[in-house]
């Protein structure tokens, strides 16, 4: 019998009595259903190597490759589906991404046409302190808008910007700035309905660069601030303090998330996957 225990939170379960090794297709449509209700779902105290995590994170969808290092090879070259979120440095050169820095508020890779539809992180060394890494219920953050706030933003689309990571530095081959009508990205509306549970969420990526589309700059930044005030303040956040063997799952459709900085003389450790999309976000 899989053990469902929600967090008392606004969002995320930890589930346990769960063999990922041998998930029969009833186990697996309870872990779905349970993932869909409470967004985020924590598995503690696993023992997974790259084929296995790579294998229960393809029952949710085609997974998505790692970007190509400089390098020109994968993070680990036979498990391309790996990514490494890391602070280490092996021989002079970063072994994954993120560094030991703050990740502000953000869904993954929304500045893309079809953006992924989960992503799975696997702690395999913790820091003693810090690096918490937060989730919010993006559904209940667009309920607790204002309605005159929800009128106002319906119909309207908001560009996403690719250029910076989620810990703010600079992707190779951009400019540090653009004009808000140049900005790289994709845009997508305020307000999407989540393909599968129907229900309507706040679709924000990140602050940064964000745009709302057709309006002046002026204009778009006000607006943003003002939604952003909203959800920086909102309740319906939930903490994930780590624990080596940890594996949380997310549904990027209707959560953010962010991670608090830590020391950088503490090593921390994850392998990640990422589920992609199969449908553009819609209202
Ligand atoms: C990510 C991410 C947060 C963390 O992997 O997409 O934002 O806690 N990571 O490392
Ligand atoms: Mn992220």
């Amino acid at each position: 019998m899989i053990k469902i225990e929600p967090t008392g939170e606004s969002l995320g379960a930890t589930i346990s009595n769960v063999d990922m090794a041998n998930l029969d297709q009833s186990a697996f449509d309870e872990i779905h259903a349970a993932w869909l209700e409470h967004l985020v779902l924590r598995f503690r105290g696993q023992t997974l190597d790259d084929t296995s995590l790579a294998a229960f994170s393809r029952r949710f969808g085609k997974l998505d490759n790692a970007p190509i290092g400089r390098g020109g090879d994968y993070p680990i070259p036979d498990r391309p589906e790996i990514t490494i979120i890391s602070n280490i440095i092996e021989d002079g050169k970063a072994i994954g991404g993120l560094g030991n820095s703050e990740a502000v508020w953000h869904s993954d890779m929304t500045y893309v046409d079809m953006p992924p539809k989960a992503s799975l992180l696997y702690g395999m060394e913790i820091p003693n302190t810090g690096g918490d890494t937060w989730f919010c219920n993006m559904y209940r953050v667009y309920e607790d808008l204002p309605e005159a706030m929800k009128t106002r933003i319906v119909g309207l689309r908001c560009k996403h910007d690719s250029t910076r990571t989620s810990s703010g530095s600079l992707r190779t081959g951009f400019a540090e700035q653009y004009s808000p009508e140049e900005q790289p990205g994709e845009d997508h509306p305020l307000i999407v309905r989540h393909p599968e549970t129907s229900r309507q969420a706040l679709y924000l990526g990140r602050r940064r660069n964000a745009y709302i589309v057709g309006m002046s700059a002026a204009d778009s930044d006000v607006l943003l601030d003002e939604i952003w005030d909203h959800a920086n303040a909102s309740p319906h956040s939930w903490a994930q303090k780590w624990a080596v063997g940890d594996l949380v799952l997310w549904d990027n459709r209707c959560t953010m998330h962010r991670r608090d900085g830590f020391d950088d003389a503490e090593r921390r450790l994850m392998h990640r996957t990422q589920v992609q999309g199969d449908i553009r976000p819609a209202t």
